[in-house]
């Protein structure tokens, strides 16, 4: 894409994910309606399904050749997702936050062309921080300008992970929760991600959808973090799958205990 259609993308994402955050404010003090997907701990509430409305209609109104995939939308990656522009929608991420805290939730948007990262925007609602960019802009928490992540090894960074990977011990996650400085659980992926291009944390593993990690991939490989499956393999983007995002070092440390390659 060239830079100034780059830079009108990025405004005008901008733009909408402040509106759809200011309805979302005013949504918070109202009774919410909220229903239960496939069971008690995945929700969808009616202002999930009015972000994710607002937000495609805008889209398909300025890029009607795009594709779309949101949570709350049709919900399937198509298979030819790696062609032209796609945007990965995510209304609310960290709906359970939202329902019992009505905090520590984000507003997400992660666009690719012809399958690479392009732009990602994450928006912690609550918090009113921006964070959003891609390869060709740098990224930025609001308008301050986000440093390259620091290469740490395990023991020296904080771990976020995915809470039933962590109490049912998958992989080794236990043995790689210890060798580290500790382990941070904040109930969005979004939230999470921003953590990270702050440099606050140093790796994320978990099982994560596709408009969870859009954004968020694109800041973070960005930034320097890789962005791979447990076994070292890259992420599809097709479906719900396992992943590591850590700097070099941590990744490789990582990956080498949950496949038991210990000597
Ligand atoms: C969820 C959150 C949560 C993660 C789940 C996601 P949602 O997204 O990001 O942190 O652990 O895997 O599904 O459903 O609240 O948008
Ligand atoms: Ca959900
Ligand atoms: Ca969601
Ligand atoms: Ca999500």
């Amino acid at each position: 894409m060239e830079q100034e259609a780059l830079y009108q993308l990025s405004r005008s994402l901008q733009k909408w994910i402040l509106e759809s955050a200011a309805y979302t404010r005013a949504q918070i003090k109202q009774p919410l309606t909220v229903n239960i997907k496939s069971g008690p701990n995945d929700l969808v509430t009616n202002v999930d399904c009015a972000n994710q409305t607002f937000l495609a209609e805008k889209i398909k109104t300025a890029y009607p050749n795009a594709q779309l995939v949101g949570e709350e939308g049709a919900g399937e990656v198509p298979d030819d997702w790696q062609q032209g522009l796609t945007f990965f929608i995510d209304p609310i991420d960290g709906t359970m936050n939202f329902v019992k805290q009505r905090a520590n939730f984000a507003i997400m948007v992660g666009v690719y062309e012809d399958g690479q990262p392009l732009f990602g925007i994450i928006y912690d609602v609550m918090a009113d921080q921006l964070f959003w960019g891609g390869t060709q802009l740098g990224v930025f928490e609001n308008e301050t300008a986000l440093k390259d992540a620091i290469d740490n090894p395990l023991q020296e960074g904080l771990i976020c992970v995915n809470t039933q990977m962590m109490v049912t011990n998958e992989l080794h996650l236990q043995d790689i929760l210890r060798q580290s400085s500790g382990v941070r659980i904040y109930g969005s992926a979004g939230i999470t991600f921003a953590h990270l291009v702050k440099g606050q944390v140093l790796a994320y593993i978990s099982k994560l959808a596709p408009w969870d990690i859009a954004a968020g991939r694109v800041l973070a490989e960005t930034l320097g973090f890789q962005v791979l499956q447990f076994n070292g393999q890259p992420v599809s983007m097709m479906q719900k799958e396992g992943m590591i995002i850590a700097p070099k070092q941590a990744i490789h440390e990582i990956i080498t205990i949950m496949n038991d390659l210990n000597p």
